[in-house]
This record gives structure tokens, sequence and C-alpha cells, in this order.
């Protein structure tokens, strides 16, 4: 953890219970170890939702549809969310799992590697003004390259796991040979984003890390 645990208790017993099919689905990922957004990731989201009010999301990354279904839960009435997976056992529980919003119909599942659907994404003309990036981190370069003219400006890029457990400190000789390429290509991704002169960004230390750009 990046934070200290009794700090990042304390701030997550202050926050509000979640509607049950959210805390449901959280504790089904929790049990089966599907990956899913921590609390604090859950608040920021949330934050940002009620501060920017978008009208088109674009989750990259959806597992079993937990982080989804919160966006869902809490995004203007106006608004539409698409979301990508591409692992088949995944894809399966999410469609079960979004399908049983009540929004369902404000919901788009593409299924693939996001490589090839961003890409597709891009080249229809698509524009997204609220994008929440939680997929393959060493993917993110590549992913980026097809998101940064999807985003209007002003838009939100709303990245997770960007400090790896504060592993992205390291020196790379430190990092074991296995995790060595995602180390590199997070590193390079973030120096991307504070670097790239269409976005401004700051890298906060919220749960693993979170990167918060905007379109500029
Ligand atoms: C951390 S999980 C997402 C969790 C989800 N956002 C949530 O909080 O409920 C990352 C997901 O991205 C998916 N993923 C990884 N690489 C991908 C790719 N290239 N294309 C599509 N999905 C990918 C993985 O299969 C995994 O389910």
């Amino acid at each position: 953890m990046i934070v200290e645990p009794r700090l990042v208790e304390y701030l997550n017993s202050l926050e509000t219970e979640l509607p049950p099919h959210l805390a449901k689905l959280e504790a089904y990922a929790l049990e089966h170890e599907v990956p899913i957004i921590r609390k604090e990731a859950q608040s920021l989201l949330r934050f940002f939702l009620e501060l920017k009010q978008p009208k088109k999301i674009l989750e990259v990354g959806t597992a079993i549809g937990f982080s989804a279904s919160l966006l869902c839960e809490y995004m203007p009435a106006d608004c539409h969310l698409t979301t990508i997976e591409k692992v088949p056992m995944r894809i399966v529980e999410a469609e079960k799992n979004l399908a049983a919003l009540k929004r369902s119909q404000d919901v788009t599942f593409l299924t693939g590697d996001a490589e090839e659907v961003l890409k597709n994404l891009k080249e229809q003309g698509n524009q997204y003004d609220f994008v929440f990036m939680d997929a393959a981190k060493a993917q993110y370069m590549s992913f980026l390259t097809h998101i940064l003219p999807m985003l209007p400006s002003g838009a939100l890029l709303i990245t997770d796991n960007v400090l790896q457990e504060g592993s992205i400190v390291e020196s790379k000789y430190s990092i074991t040979r296995r995790d060595r390429t995602i180390h590199m290509r997070m590193r390079e991704y973030l120096y991307e984003l504070k670097h790239n002169e269409c976005l401004t960004t700051s890298i906060v230390a919220v749960g693993d890390g979170m990167a918060l750009s905007v379109k500029r």
C-alpha cells in the first residue's frame, strides 16, 4: 500500500454504503479475486462524475462490470457509457451484470482487445468527455495514441494503478524480470501524461496511484 493502511482504513470508514447491487458485486469480486477499483478510486470517480457531468464515458477494462456499474449508477441521466473487455470468462460475467442494471440501455459493452476496439472507435469519429483507463498497464501508451484524438477540449482521462504499489520509484534492476516491462512502460506512460502538450496531468497517491489528466 502506498498510503498508510490505518489512514486508508479511516478514510474508507467515512464512505457511505454502496447501493445493494453494487455492494453485492464488490463482495463477489473480492471473494473471487477479480481485481476491481478500491474504495478510494470509487470515491474519486464519483467526485469527478459530479464535477464534470459527462455525456459520454469510455472505460477500458470492464472485468465483471463493477466500476462500469458504479459509473452507470452515478453518471448524469443523459450520459452514455461504453466499456471494453477482452477476457472471455469476464465477458460472460460482465454481460450478465450490465444487463441487470436499471440503466442497461445506457451502456454499450464492446468485447475484444482494446487496442483494436479503440482504433475502431477512433476511426468512427467517436468523442468521449470522460475516460477511465483500467486495463493492461503495459498497453496504456498505445491505448493513449487512440484515446487522445477522441478527447474534446476539457475532457477528463483518469488512469488507475499508476504507482504500482509504490514500486514505480524503484530502479528497474530491483524489479523482478517478469514485471520489468510493465514498470518501464508505466514510467514512459507517466512521463508522456506529464509532458504531452495536449494534457495537464496531476498524479495523486490515492489507492494504487491515479493519474488525472485534462485535455487542453
Ligand atoms: C483491473 S481490471 C478492471 C476492473 C474494473 N475496471 C473494475 O474496477 O470493476 C482490468 C481488466 O482489463 C482487462 N484487459 C486487460 N487488457 C485488456 C485489453 N488489451 N483489452 C481489453 N481488456 C483488457 C482485463 O481482462 C481485466 O478484466
